[in-house]
Protein backbone atom coordinates (compact mmCIF):
# COMPACT_ATOMS: atom_id res chain seq x y z
CA UNK A 1 0.00 0.00 0.00
CA UNK A 2 1.20 3.25 -0.76
CA UNK A 3 0.84 6.07 1.78
CA UNK A 4 1.67 9.65 1.31
CA UNK A 5 4.25 11.19 3.84
CA UNK A 6 3.08 12.81 7.03
CA UNK A 7 4.71 15.84 6.05
CA UNK A 8 6.54 17.66 3.34
CA UNK A 9 10.82 17.54 4.01
CA UNK A 10 12.82 20.82 2.80
CA UNK A 11 15.67 19.94 1.14
CA UNK A 12 18.50 21.30 -1.61
CA UNK A 13 18.29 19.60 -5.01
CA UNK A 14 21.84 19.70 -6.13
CA UNK A 15 20.81 19.62 -9.50
CA UNK A 16 17.15 20.17 -11.68
CA UNK A 17 14.85 18.19 -9.57
CA UNK A 18 11.51 17.37 -10.19
CA UNK A 19 8.36 16.59 -8.66
CA UNK A 20 5.99 15.05 -10.86
CA UNK A 21 7.41 14.71 -14.17
CA UNK A 22 7.67 18.72 -13.42
CA UNK A 23 10.86 21.14 -12.87
CA UNK A 24 10.91 22.60 -9.47
CA UNK A 25 13.38 25.09 -8.80
CA UNK A 26 16.58 24.78 -6.25
CA UNK A 27 15.46 25.20 -2.41
CA UNK A 28 11.68 24.35 -2.66
CA UNK A 29 9.61 21.60 -1.01
CA UNK A 30 9.64 18.12 -2.36
CA UNK A 31 7.92 14.94 -1.08
CA UNK A 32 10.02 11.70 0.12
CA UNK A 33 7.32 8.80 -0.69
CA UNK A 34 6.69 5.96 2.31
CA UNK A 35 5.69 2.57 1.97
CA UNK A 36 3.56 0.84 4.58
CA UNK A 37 3.98 -2.94 4.52
CA UNK A 38 3.07 -5.72 7.19
CA UNK A 39 2.71 -2.09 9.45
CA UNK A 40 5.89 -1.09 8.97
CA UNK A 41 6.33 2.54 7.14
CA UNK A 42 9.77 3.13 4.96
CA UNK A 43 10.93 5.81 2.82
CA UNK A 44 11.06 3.93 -0.89
CA UNK A 45 14.40 5.68 -1.06
CA UNK A 46 17.09 4.55 1.84
CA UNK A 47 20.57 4.37 2.08
CA UNK A 48 23.22 2.10 1.86
CA UNK A 49 26.51 2.52 3.89
CA UNK A 50 28.50 -0.34 2.90
CA UNK A 51 30.95 2.40 1.44
CA UNK A 52 31.14 3.31 5.48
CA UNK A 53 34.36 2.20 6.68
CA UNK A 54 35.09 -0.41 3.96
CA UNK A 55 38.21 -0.33 2.16
CA UNK A 56 37.51 -1.56 -1.10
CA UNK A 57 35.37 1.25 -2.48
CA UNK A 58 38.69 3.69 -1.86
CA UNK A 59 36.96 6.13 -0.70
CA UNK A 60 39.72 7.42 2.06
CA UNK A 61 39.72 8.41 5.72
CA UNK A 62 37.84 12.03 5.43
CA UNK A 63 34.89 9.86 3.53
CA UNK A 64 34.81 7.51 6.49
CA UNK A 65 35.57 9.78 9.31
CA UNK A 66 33.63 12.89 8.10
CA UNK A 67 31.21 12.23 4.71
CA UNK A 68 29.39 9.24 5.97
CA UNK A 69 28.50 11.59 9.57
CA UNK A 70 27.61 14.72 7.06
CA UNK A 71 25.81 11.58 4.76
CA UNK A 72 23.55 10.37 7.65
CA UNK A 73 22.82 13.41 8.83
CA UNK A 74 21.66 14.58 5.51
CA UNK A 75 19.32 11.60 4.58
CA UNK A 76 18.10 12.65 7.96
CA UNK A 77 16.83 15.85 7.32
CA UNK A 78 15.18 14.66 4.18
CA UNK A 79 13.04 11.84 5.34
CA UNK A 80 15.47 9.01 4.50
CA UNK A 81 14.31 6.96 7.46
CA UNK A 82 15.62 3.28 6.44
CA UNK A 83 19.39 3.16 6.57
CA UNK A 84 20.84 -0.36 5.84
CA UNK A 85 24.46 -1.62 6.88
CA UNK A 86 26.13 -4.80 8.30
CA UNK A 87 28.43 -6.44 10.34
CA UNK A 88 30.72 -7.06 7.81
CA UNK A 89 30.90 -3.66 6.01
CA UNK A 90 34.31 -2.86 7.23
CA UNK A 91 34.36 -5.68 9.93
CA UNK A 92 31.97 -3.37 12.51
CA UNK A 93 33.08 0.25 11.47
CA UNK A 94 30.02 0.95 8.85
CA UNK A 95 27.81 0.22 12.17
CA UNK A 96 29.60 2.57 14.44
CA UNK A 97 29.70 4.98 11.95
CA UNK A 98 26.07 5.18 11.48
CA UNK A 99 25.14 4.72 15.06
CA UNK A 100 27.58 7.74 15.81
CA UNK A 101 26.03 9.23 12.93
CA UNK A 102 22.05 8.52 14.39
CA UNK A 103 22.86 9.34 17.85
CA UNK A 104 19.97 11.10 19.46
CA UNK A 105 18.05 11.29 16.13
CA UNK A 106 17.02 7.79 16.31
CA UNK A 107 13.55 7.75 16.35
CA UNK A 108 13.86 8.97 13.05
CA UNK A 109 15.86 6.04 11.43
CA UNK A 110 14.61 2.75 10.85
CA UNK A 111 18.05 0.73 11.23
CA UNK A 112 18.37 -2.54 9.28
CA UNK A 113 21.72 -4.73 10.04
CA UNK A 114 22.84 -8.11 8.66
CA UNK A 115 24.70 -11.21 10.16
CA UNK A 116 26.54 -13.56 8.16
CA UNK A 117 25.37 -16.51 9.51
CA UNK A 118 28.77 -18.48 9.39
CA UNK A 119 27.68 -20.65 12.34
CA UNK A 120 24.01 -20.03 12.81
CA UNK A 121 23.53 -21.48 16.36
CA UNK A 122 21.71 -19.93 19.22
CA UNK A 123 24.74 -18.11 21.65
CA UNK A 124 26.61 -17.37 18.37
CA UNK A 125 23.53 -15.18 16.69
CA UNK A 126 22.81 -13.56 20.09
CA UNK A 127 26.54 -12.33 20.60
CA UNK A 128 26.52 -11.23 17.56
CA UNK A 129 23.40 -9.33 17.45
CA UNK A 130 24.49 -7.87 20.70
CA UNK A 131 27.43 -6.78 18.70
CA UNK A 132 25.79 -5.02 16.13
CA UNK A 133 23.74 -3.27 18.29
CA UNK A 134 26.17 -1.99 20.38
CA UNK A 135 28.48 -0.80 17.16
CA UNK A 136 24.92 1.03 16.46
CA UNK A 137 24.26 2.70 20.05
CA UNK A 138 20.93 1.15 19.98
CA UNK A 139 19.01 -1.40 22.76
CA UNK A 140 16.78 -3.20 19.73
CA UNK A 141 17.73 -3.30 15.94
CA UNK A 142 15.06 -2.43 13.58
CA UNK A 143 15.41 -4.94 11.31
CA UNK A 144 17.84 -8.07 11.55
CA UNK A 145 18.95 -9.18 8.57
CA UNK A 146 20.66 -12.57 7.10
CA UNK A 147 23.26 -11.60 4.94
CA UNK A 148 22.96 -14.72 2.77
CA UNK A 149 22.01 -18.39 3.17
CA UNK A 150 23.86 -20.96 4.65
CA UNK A 151 23.10 -23.82 2.81
CA UNK A 152 25.21 -26.07 5.58
CA UNK A 153 22.87 -26.12 7.83
CA UNK A 154 19.14 -25.83 7.78
CA UNK A 155 17.05 -23.00 8.15
CA UNK A 156 15.45 -24.11 11.79
CA UNK A 157 18.63 -23.32 13.80
CA UNK A 158 19.26 -19.45 12.25
CA UNK A 159 15.47 -18.97 12.42
CA UNK A 160 15.03 -20.33 16.01
CA UNK A 161 17.58 -17.84 17.25
CA UNK A 162 15.81 -15.01 15.37
CA UNK A 163 12.48 -15.93 16.74
CA UNK A 164 14.20 -15.77 20.18
CA UNK A 165 16.04 -12.16 19.64
CA UNK A 166 12.39 -11.10 18.57
CA UNK A 167 10.73 -12.34 21.80
CA UNK A 168 13.73 -10.77 24.04
CA UNK A 169 12.94 -7.62 22.24
CA UNK A 170 16.31 -7.22 20.50
CA UNK A 171 15.13 -7.16 17.07
CA UNK A 172 11.96 -6.01 16.08
CA UNK A 173 11.80 -7.31 12.79
CA UNK A 174 13.55 -10.29 10.54
CA UNK A 175 15.00 -10.04 7.39
CA UNK A 176 16.69 -12.18 4.57
CA UNK A 177 18.87 -11.33 1.91
CA UNK A 178 20.02 -13.02 -1.34
CA UNK A 179 17.63 -15.76 -0.62
CA UNK A 180 15.70 -17.60 -3.48
CA UNK A 181 11.59 -17.45 -3.60
CA UNK A 182 11.84 -20.97 -1.61
CA UNK A 183 14.28 -20.30 0.57
CA UNK A 184 12.38 -17.07 1.60
CA UNK A 185 9.33 -19.18 2.12
CA UNK A 186 10.79 -22.06 4.32
CA UNK A 187 12.76 -19.07 6.42
CA UNK A 188 9.25 -18.28 7.10
CA UNK A 189 8.21 -21.82 8.30
CA UNK A 190 11.29 -21.49 10.21
CA UNK A 191 10.58 -18.81 12.19
CA UNK A 192 6.99 -18.98 12.53
CA UNK A 193 5.62 -15.44 11.16
CA UNK A 194 6.46 -12.49 8.85
CA UNK A 195 10.08 -12.57 7.10
CA UNK A 196 9.78 -8.94 6.84
CA UNK A 197 12.04 -8.31 3.73
CA UNK A 198 14.59 -9.70 1.44
CA UNK A 199 17.54 -7.52 0.08
CA UNK A 200 18.45 -8.23 -3.27
CA UNK A 201 20.66 -7.15 -5.80
CA UNK A 202 18.07 -5.41 -8.66
CA UNK A 203 18.49 -2.90 -11.52
CA UNK A 204 18.27 -1.68 -15.09
CA UNK A 205 21.13 -3.98 -14.83
CA UNK A 206 20.07 -7.03 -12.83
CA UNK A 207 16.19 -7.84 -13.16
CA UNK A 208 16.28 -11.01 -11.32
CA UNK A 209 13.70 -10.69 -8.85
CA UNK A 210 11.71 -9.30 -11.50
CA UNK A 211 10.71 -13.41 -12.12
CA UNK A 212 8.85 -14.48 -8.65
CA UNK A 213 10.86 -12.41 -5.68
CA UNK A 214 8.75 -9.02 -6.04
CA UNK A 215 5.27 -10.85 -7.69
CA UNK A 216 5.48 -12.66 -3.90
CA UNK A 217 5.95 -10.07 -1.84
CA UNK A 218 3.54 -7.61 -3.48
CA UNK A 219 0.66 -10.42 -2.64
CA UNK A 220 1.91 -11.06 0.90
CA UNK A 221 2.77 -7.78 1.99
CA UNK A 222 6.18 -8.34 2.36
CA UNK A 223 9.12 -5.75 1.37
CA UNK A 224 12.16 -6.00 -1.79
CA UNK A 225 14.97 -4.25 -0.82
CA UNK A 226 17.11 -3.39 -3.67
CA UNK A 227 20.75 -3.32 -3.48
CA UNK A 228 23.22 -1.71 -5.72
CA UNK A 229 20.36 0.04 -7.41
CA UNK A 230 22.50 1.86 -9.55
CA UNK A 231 24.36 -0.86 -10.34
CA UNK A 232 27.17 -0.06 -8.43
CA UNK A 233 27.53 3.62 -10.03
CA UNK A 234 27.49 2.17 -13.81
CA UNK A 235 23.57 4.07 -13.85
CA UNK A 236 25.27 7.38 -13.18
CA UNK A 237 26.14 7.06 -17.42
CA UNK A 238 29.85 8.85 -16.26
CA UNK A 239 31.81 5.91 -16.59
CA UNK A 240 32.94 4.66 -19.99
CA UNK A 241 35.58 2.28 -21.41
CA UNK A 242 38.40 4.84 -21.02
CA UNK A 243 37.15 6.60 -17.27
CA UNK A 244 36.42 3.41 -15.13
CA UNK A 245 36.00 3.51 -11.42
CA UNK A 246 38.88 2.21 -8.85
CA UNK A 247 38.62 0.24 -5.96
CA UNK A 248 37.05 -2.89 -6.01
CA UNK A 249 35.17 -1.83 -9.05
CA UNK A 250 37.86 -2.11 -11.45
CA UNK A 251 37.90 -6.08 -11.07
CA UNK A 252 33.99 -6.32 -11.46
CA UNK A 253 32.88 -7.59 -14.95
CA UNK A 254 30.23 -5.01 -15.17
CA UNK A 255 32.66 -2.68 -15.49
CA UNK A 256 34.81 -4.08 -18.11
CA UNK A 257 35.37 -2.01 -21.38
CA UNK A 258 33.12 -4.28 -23.11
CA UNK A 259 30.32 -4.37 -21.10
CA UNK A 260 30.39 -0.65 -20.40
CA UNK A 261 30.40 -0.47 -24.23
CA UNK A 262 27.46 -2.57 -24.47
CA UNK A 263 25.78 -0.50 -21.77
CA UNK A 264 25.47 2.46 -24.13
CA UNK A 265 22.28 1.80 -25.45
CA UNK A 266 20.51 1.36 -21.97
CA UNK A 267 22.22 4.58 -20.39
CA UNK A 268 21.26 6.71 -23.80
CA UNK A 269 17.48 5.27 -22.84
CA UNK A 270 18.18 6.61 -19.16
CA UNK A 271 19.41 9.74 -20.51
CA UNK A 272 16.35 10.40 -22.78
CA UNK A 273 14.18 9.91 -19.86
CA UNK A 274 16.19 12.32 -17.55
CA UNK A 275 16.41 14.93 -20.19
CA UNK A 276 12.38 14.94 -20.42
CA UNK A 277 11.97 15.19 -16.71
CA UNK A 278 15.43 17.38 -16.03
CA UNK A 279 16.27 14.79 -14.10
CA UNK A 280 19.50 12.75 -13.58
CA UNK A 281 20.44 9.28 -15.00
CA UNK A 282 20.95 8.09 -11.50
CA UNK A 283 17.71 9.49 -10.21
CA UNK A 284 15.78 7.63 -13.32
CA UNK A 285 17.26 4.35 -12.34
CA UNK A 286 16.25 4.77 -8.94
CA UNK A 287 12.40 6.00 -9.81
CA UNK A 288 12.23 3.09 -12.52
CA UNK A 289 12.50 0.71 -9.36
CA UNK A 290 10.86 2.46 -6.47
CA UNK A 291 7.67 2.84 -9.43
CA UNK A 292 6.82 -0.75 -8.12
CA UNK A 293 4.84 -1.52 -5.07
CA UNK A 294 6.31 -3.14 -2.21
CA UNK A 295 10.32 -1.73 -3.66
CA UNK A 296 12.38 0.38 -1.86
CA UNK A 297 16.09 0.71 -2.86
CA UNK A 298 19.40 1.61 -0.56
CA UNK A 299 21.91 3.33 -2.88
CA UNK A 300 25.21 3.63 -1.51
CA UNK A 301 26.53 7.72 -1.78
CA UNK A 302 30.05 8.93 -2.24
CA UNK A 303 29.00 12.18 -0.91
CA UNK A 304 26.21 14.18 -0.06
CA UNK A 305 25.38 15.63 -2.91
CA UNK A 306 24.61 12.14 -4.47
CA UNK A 307 22.83 11.10 -1.23
CA UNK A 308 20.74 14.53 -2.01
CA UNK A 309 20.24 14.24 -5.47
CA UNK A 310 18.90 10.45 -4.76
CA UNK A 311 16.76 11.55 -2.31
CA UNK A 312 14.73 13.68 -4.58
CA UNK A 313 14.63 11.05 -6.84
CA UNK A 314 11.91 9.07 -4.49
CA UNK A 315 9.49 12.17 -5.93
CA UNK A 316 10.16 10.98 -9.78
CA UNK A 317 7.09 10.01 -11.33
CA UNK A 318 7.40 7.46 -14.76
CA UNK A 319 4.57 7.26 -17.60
CA UNK A 320 3.96 3.97 -18.73
CA UNK A 321 5.99 4.25 -22.00
CA UNK A 322 9.08 5.63 -20.44
CA UNK A 323 8.96 2.63 -18.02
CA UNK A 324 8.74 0.20 -20.79
CA UNK A 325 11.05 2.21 -22.89
CA UNK A 326 13.96 1.81 -19.98
CA UNK A 327 12.79 -2.06 -18.70
CA UNK A 328 12.91 -2.74 -22.94
CA UNK A 329 16.65 -0.89 -23.20
CA UNK A 330 17.49 -3.17 -20.11
CA UNK A 331 16.53 -6.27 -21.69
CA UNK A 332 18.60 -5.58 -25.14
CA UNK A 333 21.89 -5.40 -22.28
CA UNK A 334 23.97 -8.35 -22.67
CA UNK A 335 27.20 -7.81 -20.84
CA UNK A 336 29.43 -10.49 -20.57
CA UNK A 337 29.73 -12.55 -17.35
CA UNK A 338 31.27 -15.62 -15.95
CA UNK A 339 34.45 -17.61 -17.68
CA UNK A 340 33.99 -15.28 -20.43
CA UNK A 341 35.46 -12.40 -18.97
CA UNK A 342 38.16 -13.49 -17.34
CA UNK A 343 40.67 -12.86 -20.49
CA UNK A 344 39.35 -8.92 -19.90
CA UNK A 345 39.57 -9.33 -16.48
CA UNK A 346 43.50 -10.32 -16.47
CA UNK A 347 44.14 -7.88 -19.15
CA UNK A 348 42.73 -4.78 -16.83
CA UNK A 349 44.82 -6.34 -14.49
CA UNK A 350 47.93 -5.71 -16.15
CA UNK A 351 48.93 -2.20 -16.95
CA UNK A 352 49.13 -0.92 -20.54
N1 LIG B 1 23.00 -7.64 0.92
C1 LIG B 1 24.05 -7.66 0.12
O1 LIG B 1 24.63 -8.72 -0.18
C2 LIG B 1 24.53 -6.35 -0.43
C3 LIG B 1 25.48 -6.33 -1.47
C4 LIG B 1 25.87 -5.09 -1.99
C5 LIG B 1 25.33 -3.91 -1.43
N2 LIG B 1 24.44 -3.96 -0.40
C6 LIG B 1 23.87 -2.73 0.20
O2 LIG B 1 23.33 -1.92 -0.83
C7 LIG B 1 23.92 -0.64 -0.79
C8 LIG B 1 23.98 -0.05 -2.18
O3 LIG B 1 24.62 -0.92 -3.11
P1 LIG B 1 26.05 -0.58 -3.74
O4 LIG B 1 26.72 0.42 -2.88
O5 LIG B 1 26.70 -1.88 -4.02
O6 LIG B 1 25.69 0.03 -5.19
P2 LIG B 1 24.87 1.30 -5.70
O7 LIG B 1 24.05 1.88 -4.63
O8 LIG B 1 24.22 0.85 -6.94
O9 LIG B 1 26.05 2.30 -6.12
C9 LIG B 1 26.63 3.17 -5.17
C10 LIG B 1 27.66 4.04 -5.90
O10 LIG B 1 27.05 4.72 -7.00
C11 LIG B 1 27.58 6.03 -7.12
N3 LIG B 1 26.43 6.97 -6.92
C12 LIG B 1 25.55 7.00 -5.89
N4 LIG B 1 24.66 7.98 -6.04
C13 LIG B 1 24.95 8.60 -7.20
C14 LIG B 1 24.39 9.70 -7.89
N5 LIG B 1 23.32 10.35 -7.43
N6 LIG B 1 24.96 10.09 -9.06
C15 LIG B 1 26.05 9.44 -9.55
N7 LIG B 1 26.64 8.38 -8.94
C16 LIG B 1 26.08 7.96 -7.77
C17 LIG B 1 28.62 6.17 -6.03
O11 LIG B 1 29.89 5.75 -6.55
P3 LIG B 1 30.92 6.75 -7.32
O12 LIG B 1 30.55 8.16 -7.02
O13 LIG B 1 32.26 6.37 -6.77
O14 LIG B 1 30.78 6.36 -8.77
C18 LIG B 1 28.17 5.15 -5.00
O15 LIG B 1 29.18 4.67 -4.16
C19 LIG B 1 25.28 -0.86 -0.11
O16 LIG B 1 25.80 0.32 0.46
C20 LIG B 1 24.89 -1.88 0.93
O17 LIG B 1 24.27 -1.25 2.06
C21 LIG B 1 24.03 -5.17 0.08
Amino acid sequence: MLVQASGRVQYRPVGPATRRGRRVPWGTFALMRYIEVSGVRMSVIGLGTWQFGSREWGYGRDYVEHESQRIVARALDLGINLIDTAELYGFGRSERAVGQAVGDRRSQAFLATKLLPVLPVDPVVHQRARGSARRLGVDRIDLYQAHGPNPVFPPGLLFAAFGRLQREGLVTHIGVSNYSLPRWQAAERALGGPVLSNQVQYSLVDRRPDRDLVGWAQEHDRLIIAYSPLGQGLLSGRYTPGHRPGGMRAMRPLFLPDNLERASGLLDALRDVASSHGATPAQIALAWLVHRPNVVVIPGASSVEQLESNAAAGDLVLTDDEHAHLSGASDDFHPQTGWQTVPSLLRARIPA
